[in-house]
């Protein structure tokens, strides 16, 4: 009996009294033959959703209980769920039966036949869908989807990255350092385990039957602060205007104390790729370091090396045989170093974590 289940199935709850014993049925015939728990995680709902699940439980021992108090919302109901769960698998699903249960059974055989870390229910791609969403909402989604793909590549891997039904392999999949402020937990787990191997199934995302959805348009704006928060890109983009501005302000410094602007574009040049480093070690790759911070510091200055000289290079062609403005010639230089430095750093300084 205390043998491990294959599969855990983690419900989060939150007002579904009336949902969860269909849930409970279709669950059992979906996954007839399969290992399997069933961990519903409830936040002390108010209608009595945790006594509906205490009587399940009393004839069933694969039903657990998790009952948070004080404790709210969906992100973090998720992955308390996934670091409780026993099983080998672990899928997450709503109570409300938007997510058929009959999906369940492909995701497992999609993880055991591909050796997928993760496997994603997938509303979009070839045969997966959503039932009586308006356009607007259809709209809405679509542009989540698209802003996600876009500033946190990350969530590249699967076509539906705001899916609230997704499987991992729990020994491969890491949730250390997880914190779905949002209720985003799948996008978190993509981002915190950049080396998982992703296999996207189809579905339809159903109609809600009975109670009501949860979230609305608060969640949105949490969702999209997230994604901000979460992006590499936003704050390497970040780094690179305080860079900049720390750049022009050491060289117009040293132009006023000296009036040599190849002074001025050593100076600024300097500083500026010791700033960038302090703030991409501190926030940008802070996940990714590895070895002695002086160890990264002189990797980033040899990275950066060349950025570095085309700035140099640029600026001092403009500001001596274009006569451009000191300052200016520099922008222009700064610009051209951007992107080479960019795809060198993020490539070679850190490091993506290795699978131990
Ligand atoms: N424990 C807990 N705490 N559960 C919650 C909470 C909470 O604060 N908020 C919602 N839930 C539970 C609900 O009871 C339900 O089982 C599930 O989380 C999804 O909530 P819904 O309110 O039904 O969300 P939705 O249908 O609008 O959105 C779903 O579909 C989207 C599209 O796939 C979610 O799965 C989203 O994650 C998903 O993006
Ligand atoms: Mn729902």
């Amino acid at each position: 009996m205390d043998e491990r289940p294959r599969l855990t199935v983690v419900v989060p709850t939150y007002n579904e009294a009336d949902n969860v014993r269909p849930l409970y049925e279709r669950l059992a015939k979906a996954l007839n033959g399969v290992n399997y728990e069933v961990l519903f995680v409830d936040d002390n709902s108010p209608d009595g959703t945790a006594d509906v699940i205490r009587e399940l439980a009393k004839g069933d021992k694969r039903v657990r209980l998790m009952v948070r108090v004080g404790r709210r919302g969906l992100g973090t109901a998720i992955v308390d769920g996934l670091r409780a769960a026993r099983g080998v698998y672990a899928v997450v699903m709503d109570a409300d039966l938007q997510h058929p249960p009959e999906v369940l059974p492909s995701m497992l055989k999609a993880a055991e036949e591909t050796g997928a870390d993760i496997v994603v229910a997938s509303r979009y791609m070839k045969g997966g869908g959503t039932e009586g969403w308006s356009a607007v909402r259809r709209l809405i989604s679509w542009g989540a989807t698209a802003i996600a793909r876009l500033l946190v590549p990350e969530v590249r891997r699967t076509s539906d990255p705001m899916s609230g039904l997704f499987l991992i392999r729990k020994d491969r999949v890491s949730l250390e350092g997880a914190n779905p402020t949002g209720y985003k937990a799948l996008l978190e787990i993509l981002y915190r385990n950049p080396q998982a191997k992703v296999v996207d199934i189809p579905y339809v995302f159903r109609r809600r039957e009975r109670g009501k959805s949860k979230l609305g348009l608060g969640t949105m704006v949490e969702y999209l602060w997230h994604v901000i928060t979460v992006s590499r890109p936003v704050k390497f983009a970040v780094v690179g205007a305080i860079g900049t501005g720390v750049n022009e302000g050491v060289a117009a410094l040293i132009m006023y104390l000296l009036g040599n602007y190849t002074a001025a574009f050593v100076g600024g040049i300097e500083v500026s790729i010791l700033s960038n480093f302090v703030l991409n070690d501190l926030w940008t790759f802070r996940d990714r370091r590895s070895g002695r911070w002086y160890h990264r510091l002189l990797r980033y200055h040899v990275m950066v090396a060349p950025a570095g000289l085309t700035i140099f290079f640029v600026a001092e062609i403009l500001a001596r045989m274009f006569k451009v403005y000191a300052l200016l010639a520099l922008f222009i230089g700064i610009l051209a170093g951007f992107i080479v430095n960019y795809t060198l750093s993020s490539r070679n300084v850190w490091k993506v974590l290795k699978q131990s």
